[in-house]
């Protein structure tokens, strides 16, 4: 496996100043979720039990043979564990170049394993922060080949789309495409719930909370909406005024006072396509799941 290249952002130092100022905005960027090895082997081992990718499989393999002849490199967006990734290069069986990047260095290095076990070329692991690195496009540049075909799995749930879409899209130039994926309601969000209030999502969020010796107060995981958007949240709630120390930092919260500390919006294939379309990418085909609550969508920019 090629050694993995890390942003120059992604210092320990910038990543405690990152932290400390977004829990005083009562706030946790998704990206500290995943970044220990524990959360990272917390987190495949929750999405192997609620999301496995032979359930979930069927839109993103449908997709595969519509991939595009003249794409040269794969670039997994927050790849994750990149099981979606590999199933479609194993499926279409092309000399197409995986590059696995992520902001999570363990999470990376594992999709990176993963694809060289399952016969998938692989390229440098990249780690980086999607939603802040201003120079994505030029940190990329040295490792992926043009024409490329950017996926995009799973993330659009965890941020709001204007912090994260015109990144996606300024990483684009015209001959590239994007195939990504959101978790639809289809029939509303009372009977998904369960997908995101278990056991093993608790133990994966509480690992952020156990890692940054947060306590004092509760877990809650509600159906929030505003407008036509709904979705999941996790909020740690105070039960007393507690004091969070974090080297020169003390961030202090009143009993009742919460944290935000994930989030997962659910669209529909119409939302979904307006928000795409806000931000300069234009949804060509869409592939669902047979119970309509996963959704592929190729994109080209507009
Ligand atoms: C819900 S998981 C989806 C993983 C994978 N694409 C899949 O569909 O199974 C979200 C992924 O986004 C990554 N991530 C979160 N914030 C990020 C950021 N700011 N920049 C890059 N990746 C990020 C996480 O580390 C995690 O691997």
């Amino acid at each position: 496996m090629k050694p993995a290249r890390v942003h120059k952002s992604q210092t320990p130092e910038a990543l405690k100043v990152e932290l400390a100022k977004s829990l005083e905005q009562r706030y946790v960027p998704p990206k500290f979720l995943y970044a220990s090895p524990r959360q990272s082997e917390l987190w495949l081992e929750l999405h192997q039990q609620c999301a496995p990718t032979a359930a979930l499989g069927a839109p993103y393999l449908e997709a595969a043979p519509y991939l595009p002849k003249e794409i040269q490199s794969l670039v997994s967006l927050g790849c994750g564990g990149g099981e979606k990734e590999i199933s479609i290069l194993q499926a279409i069986d092309r000399d197409i170049e995986f590059i696995p990047t992520d902001v999570s260095e363990p999470l990376v290095k594992a999709a990176a394993r993963a694809a060289i076990a399952g016969g998938i070329c692989t390229g440098t692991p990249l780690v980086f922060d999607l939603a802040a690195a201003n120079d994505a496009a030029e940190f990329l540049s040295a490792h992926a080949r043009h024409s490329c075909l950017f996926t995009f799995f799973g993330i659009i749930p965890n941020f709001p789309p204007p912090s994260i879409l015109p990144r996606v899209r300024s990483l684009m130039s015209k001959d590239d495409y994007l195939l990504a994926s959101a978790n639809l309601s289809p029939h509303g969000m009372k009977d998904i719930l369960p997908q995101y209030d278990n056991l093993p999502t608790r133990r994966w969020l509480e690992q952020f909370l156990i890692e940054n010796e947060i306590t004092g107060g509760k877990l809650q995981i509600n159906i929030c909406g505003q407008k036509n958007l709904e979705w999941f949240q996790a909020d740690y709630v105070f039960e007393a005024d507690t004091t969070i120390s974090m080297d020169k930092w003390c961030i202090e919260y009143k009993s009742g006072d919460t944290i935000q500390i994930f989030v997962s919006h659910r669209y529909t294939p119409d939302t979904a396509a307006a928000v795409f379309a806000e931000y300069g990418l234009h949804i060509e085909k869409t592939f669902l799941s047979e119970n309509r609550e996963e959704g592929v969508f190729m994109c080209r920019p507009q």
